[in-house]
């Protein structure tokens, strides 16, 4: 289970993610608005930026070059926790990752 906090609210969005899934896909499947995820997790369009929050952040792979490289895109600087969300593969170690969205993602 992960949880996404909407930039500039109190909501949550909890999440039922699958074990082997990325956060980008799980989001999606849910429907949730913050996440645009227009390249379909191949890495091309930094539309789907998250902070992830500690302690869960640090517990992340490290990103790829590739996602680094990306991660200057993002229509909302990066700062501390952000990750693109179709990097992050979801697993058991990662149950009850919050993470918040920016405000946008364009
Ligand atoms: Fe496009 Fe993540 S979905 S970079």
């Amino acid at each position: 289970r992960v949880t996404l906090h909407p930039a500039g609210s109190d909501a949550a969005i909890p999440l039922e993610a699958r074990p082997g899934r990325s956060l980008m896909q799980a989001a999606v499947d849910a429907g949730v608005e913050g996440i645009a995820a227009d390249c379909g997790g191949s890495l091309t369009c930094a539309t789907c930026h998250v902070r992830v929050r500690e302690p869960f952040a640090s517990r992340l792979p490290a990103p790829s070059a590739d996602e680094l490289a990306m991660l200057e895109f993002t229509a909302v600087p990066r700062g501390p926790g952000s990750r693109l969300s179709c990097q992050l593969v979801l697993d058991d170690s990662l149950d009850g990752l919050v993470a918040d969205l920016p405000e946008r993602q364009y």
